[in-house]
């Protein structure tokens, strides 16, 4: 058997398709970000999971030539399982459960987030423990004290919005594309980030969670007290709003080396991609802790970050039922025990 490993992710609206070869650390990756959402500007749940649907099945073929292997070579499928839009899961997971069960292979369901997590080391580095693991996605903030594999405590979560789905928002207001992050990072380039003020917000019950709904409240009240948002407006809007997103994500990861006394941060997500953002975490924490950043191409969705985490689990012995479930929402790091705790 050879140590070939297929991971799929269908969690949103990316469909991703990736082989990670366990001996040689190579991926090859096929990824089709679908394009039906644009006219809507935002992601339509149904439309996903049609487009899941047809693509998928062109995407493994396509794959498996690329590579040149043969299904019966493959030593075990991942699929993410959770979070995610339910109907796009359910596609995934459902293709890989039928594909598992056809070929006999052995199968295991992945947390999208805990794929974010490790998305850093795909370049064949190993994971070194403790480290503050950091998502920011579209629906996701969140800092895990990621203490080993399997092992995570849930330091920071948000208590409204995630960090990309206020830039999402924002840039639909402000009618300059979708996805947001992108479309706000590069009208920001020419933007004055000082020329609207943005707070840093507070959250009472704990300080280093994440709040994102005030500033993006803020920042529609400024667009829309503007008689003439023309392109010099708009791009000083987006330069201070991603410059208040990224401040925050600063304060709030000196919260938690404080707090955690670890230094070592591994980010993932999304948002992640931002260069702004990468480049003031670097300066601003690089003194005081070792900052791992995947490549730009692995911040957002992939199924490479899935078929590793495949293998990894695989290898090491855990697999799952085929019954298992899709969920539209992530336990990772007791999440929702931790929200109750604190009375949201
Ligand atoms: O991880 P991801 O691909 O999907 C989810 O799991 O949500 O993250 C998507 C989010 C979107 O909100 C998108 O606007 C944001 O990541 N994003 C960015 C950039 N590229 C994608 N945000 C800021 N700057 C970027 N370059
Ligand atoms: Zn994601």
């Amino acid at each position: 058997m050879r140590d070939i490993f297929l991971g799929i992710d269908t969690s949103c609206d990316d469909t991703s398709i990736a082989l990670y070869f366990s001996g040689s650390g190579k991926f090859i990756e096929e990824r089709k970000t679908q394009d039906v959402h644009e006219k809507f500007k935002g992601v339509v749940p149904e439309l996903a999971s049609r487009d899941h649907l047809e693509t998928l099945p062109v995407l493994l073929d396509s794959l498996l030539e690329k590579a040149q292997i043969e299904p019966f070579e493959l030593a075990g499928i991942g699929v993410t399982y959770k979070p995610g839009l339910i109907g796009s899961i359910l596609v995934g997971l459902s293709f890989a459960k039928a594909y598992a069960y056809s070929l006999s292979k052995p199968f295991i369901g992945i947390d999208h987030i805990e794929g974010h997590l490790f998305s850093a080391f795909l370049n064949n580095t190993k994971p070194e423990y403790p480290f503050l693991g950091v998502v920011l996605s579209g629906g996701h903030s969140e800092i895990f004290l990621v203490k080993n594999f399997g092992d995570y405590e849930l330091i920071s979560t948000t208590v409204d919005d995630a960090a990309g789905e206020v830039l999402d928002k924002m840039a639909r207001y402000m009618d300059i594309g979708f996805p947001g992050g992108p479309a706000i990072e590069k009208i920001a380039i020419n933007g004055d980030r000082k020329r609207f003020s943005f707070p840093l917000p507070i959250v009472k019950q704990n300080d280093n969670y994440f709040s994102f709904s005030g500033i993006k409240t803020a920042a529609l009240a400024y667009f829309q007290k503007e008689d003439n948002p023309d392109d010099k407006f708009k791009s000083d809007l987006a330069a201070s709003f991603q410059d208040a997103v990224i401040r925050q994500v600063i304060d709030r990861l000196k919260k938690a080396l404080n707090l955690t006394k670890c230094h070592r941060i591994v980010m993932g997500g999304g948002v992640t991609a931002n260069t702004k953002l990468r480049n003031s975490i670097i300066e601003e924490l690089g003194d005081n802790a070792v900052i791992l950043i995947p490549d730009i191409e692995y911040c957002t969705d992939n199924a490479s970050m899935i078929a590793q985490l495949s293998a990894w689990k695989i290898i090491s012995g855990n697999t799952d039922e085929l019954s298992i479930e899709a969920h539209s929402i992530s336990d990772l790091g007791n999440y929702y025990i931790k929200k109750n705790k604190i009375g949201f």
